[in-house]
């Protein structure tokens, strides 16, 4: 009898044991997150399960339809951290096609193994003539993402169609063995399941030759998230990797490929018919060529990589500055410097303003905008006391960009203060009556 008794206790008190022991459902998604996948009516959903499971489904609906009458299926590829523990995780990745422009859509993901917990999207409109809103940054960790908490609030009440992250995510994603970035996606899937997060990389990414960054996002394009391409309203988007300048193990061909990518993905944008269209060429890239940060980052050097490219590579890499100012990019956003900037037009170190009272009507040179403030661990930048005369104006408070392509000849650009609860600290019209090299004169 006391033997049975004695058998019970110590079952019971080891049932606590016994629940902790039971495996996490290693098929459930988690981490779910959408990109536009770069043709018209598309979204590309993506997550991930720590099991194989033997499908990747979206079901799916019109807002207000019957849920889930429309299915689509995907692939899962496996990806294994690089770090010592070789922990692998599967990333599903599914594209929608057909979607109804501007509608909004229900939808969960995953396999009979599991489901998603339900999100919703709007499709891009398709519409040359639509203005939409973005917020943009870059720089935001794991720990301290200052901004994070508004950008939740503001998306999920549709201030935003597009997020733009500019690079370094997580700070960073291949740290506890990959762990950080699969906390960093939960963090952002708030944001990301609800509208298309487009990416670009950054230095935070580097580890294992950016495999964390090239598995875990899904941009439109052949070349894993490093470079691509798209359009959204009046606008032509291009997403770069300033990070082939810096790490040159990883294949300094990639500067030449991207280069070249570059030189024909402008070169078909500024076709006379696609302009016209389109006329708003946007880069995004992480690295800025200007900045007026206390640093001794690329930014800050006259001979910066980004902007003239590297004498010292066999054959000599070319920068940046000069493709995109012969193919009249009208805009261009970086991040790195955790710090807000605006830069007057500028090229070659000189400011070119449209005129004195209004340098942003008909600028003569390439707009920058450096917004490198969502939050990290490594806190803020500060800035030199004496900027050039190219900088127009700088901010060190944690925060954020808005902006909205509004039509082919404005666009508006703002600066979000979370430091300030919300306050909108900096605000420019970019205003165009003709785009293009032929512009600047
Ligand atoms: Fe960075």
């Amino acid at each position: 009898m006391v033997s049975v008794v004695g058998a019970v206790f110590v079952a019971l008190s080891l049932a606590p044991l016994l629940v902790l022991s039971v495996p996490p459902i290693g098929t459930q998604p988690e981490q779910v997150h959408i990109s536009y996948a770069g043709f018209p009516g598309s979204m590309e959903i993506t997550w991930t399960t720590f099991n194989e499971t033997e499908e990747s489904t979206v079901e799916y609906g019109l807002w207000g339809g019957r849920l889930f009458e429309l299915t689509a299926k995907g692939k899962a590829t496996l990806f294994v951290d690089g770090g010592s523990e070789g922990r692998k995780m599967y990333i599903h990745r599914v594209t929608l096609t057909d979607l109804r422009p501007a509608s909004a859509y229900v939808y969960h993901c995953g396999s009979e193994a599991g489901w998603s917990d339900v999100f919703s999207f709007t499709a891009l409109n398709e519409s040359t003539s639509w203005s939409p809103r973005f917020a943009i940054y870059g720089d935001m960790g794991n720990e301290n993402p200052q901004s994070l908490a508004r950008l939740q609030k503001e998306t999920q009440v549709g201030m935003y169609d597009v997020i733009l992250h500019v690079g370094d995510f997580a700070y960073d994603m291949h740290e506890d063995n990959g762990r950080i970035g699969d906390e960093f996606m939960r963090q952002i899937q708030s944001i990301a399941a609800y509208v298309p997060y487009m990416t670009c990389p950054g230095n935070h990414e580097a580890e294992y030759n950016f495999s964390n960054y090239r598995n875990r996002f899904s941009m439109p394009g052949q070349t894993e998230s490093l470079w691509y391409s798209w359009n959204v309203g009046s606008a032509h988007i291009i997403s770069l990797s300033t990070e082939i300048y810096f790490f040159l193990d990883y294949g300094v061909d990639l500067i030449f490929k991207q280069y070249e990518w570059l030189k024909k993905d402008l070169e078909e944008a500024n076709k006379p018919e696609n302009r016209a269209e389109r006329p708003w060429i946007i880069t995004m890239g992480h690295r800025p060529m200007y900045c007026s940060n206390n640093d001794k980052d690329d930014c800050t050097q006259f001979e910066s990589y980004v902007r003239l490219g590297r004498n010292d590579t066999k054959p000599p890499a070319p920068g940046l500055e000069d493709l995109l100012y012969l193919y009249g990019v009208d805009l261009e956003l970086w991040a790195h410097e955790h710090t807000y900037e605006r830069l007057w037009p500028v090229y070659g170190y000189k400011v070119f303003n449209g005129s004195i009272e209004q340098p942003y009507v008909n600028p003569k040179a390439p707009v920058h905008i450096i917004t490198g403030s969502a939050g990290c661990r490594e806190n803020h930048d500060t800035f030199v006391p004496n900027p050039r005369d190219w900088s127009a104006f700088r901010s060190t408070d944690y925060g954020y960009t808005r902006m909205q392509v509004h039509n082919t000849s404005h666009l508006y650009l703002e600066q979000v203060s979370d430091d300030q609860y919300g306050k909108v600290i900096d605000s420019i019209w970019v205003v165009k009556e003709k785009h293009g090299f032929s512009a600047w004169f």
